[in-house]
């Protein structure tokens, strides 16, 4: 790749629109920290090239979609052990419910991955003993299209503008390490190398 701003910006994000495509791709299921200190794993759904959005699906009654709403601090953490590529990026965060992203990304989501929303109980709530809080007769199986719009009512997606990133490649040398940051997507990034 080339050792520019530009080169390493374009690395990022050719690195997560890959992510996108495979689930076997380390990049696939970034960790995602908010405001509470609170870190979790959760799938990358969508990442525009400027990395004005990336779109992650999730339950709307987490504890996590009340914290970010509208406008709550985000970061996002993937790494990549065979290029030995750490991406740290930061910015803001939406959870949105209804509307025409929302819907998009319901209609895309697979009948498994509709399942989860099928939950009686929000993730996090106490249940009577370990399980999935899913109802019985769903437990082996996907639900057919009719039984996943249930589930509807209880998915939100997570929509993350990106402002600053944190680009490293350890290598035997030492490694490079470039530090991007902006007000909004609409700015240009200022951009730094740094020490690794
Ligand atoms: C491999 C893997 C993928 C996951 N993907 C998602 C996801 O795409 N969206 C999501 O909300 N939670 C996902 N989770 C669950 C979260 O890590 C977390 O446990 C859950 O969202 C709890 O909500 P909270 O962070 O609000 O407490 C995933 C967990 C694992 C292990």
């Amino acid at each position: 790749m080339d050792l520019t701003f530009a080169g390493v910006l374009a690395d990022a994000a050719t690195r997560l629109g890959e992510a996108l495509k495979s689930a076997r791709h380390p990049m696939h299921a970034p960790v995602i920290g908010t405001a509470d200190g609170d870190l979790r794993i959760m799938v990358l759904r969508e990442a525009t090239p400027d990395l004005s959005c990336l779109r992650f699906n999730t339950d709307w009654r987490s504890p996590k979609a009340r914290l970010i709403a509208n406008g709550g601090p985000v970061s996002v953490l993937a790494y990549d052990p065979t290029a030995r590529v750490q991406l740290r990026m930061q910015g803001q965060g939406r959870i949105e419910r209804t509307g025409p992203i929302a819907d998009a990304a319901w209609s895309a989501a697979q009948l498994s991955s509709k399942r989860c929303y099928l939950a009686t109980s929000g993730p996090g709530a106490v249940l009577d003993g370990p399980g999935a809080a899913l109802p019985e007769h769903m437990l082996n199986r996907s639900p057919t299209a009719d039984e996943a719009e249930q589930g509807r009512q209880n998915f939100a997606v997570l929509l993350v503008e990106v402002q600053t990133l944190d680009w490293l490649q350890l290598t035997h040398h030492g490694g490079v390490r470039a530090r991007f940051v902006r007000f909004s997507a609409a700015d240009d990034w200022q951009a730094a190398w740094v020490a690794p």
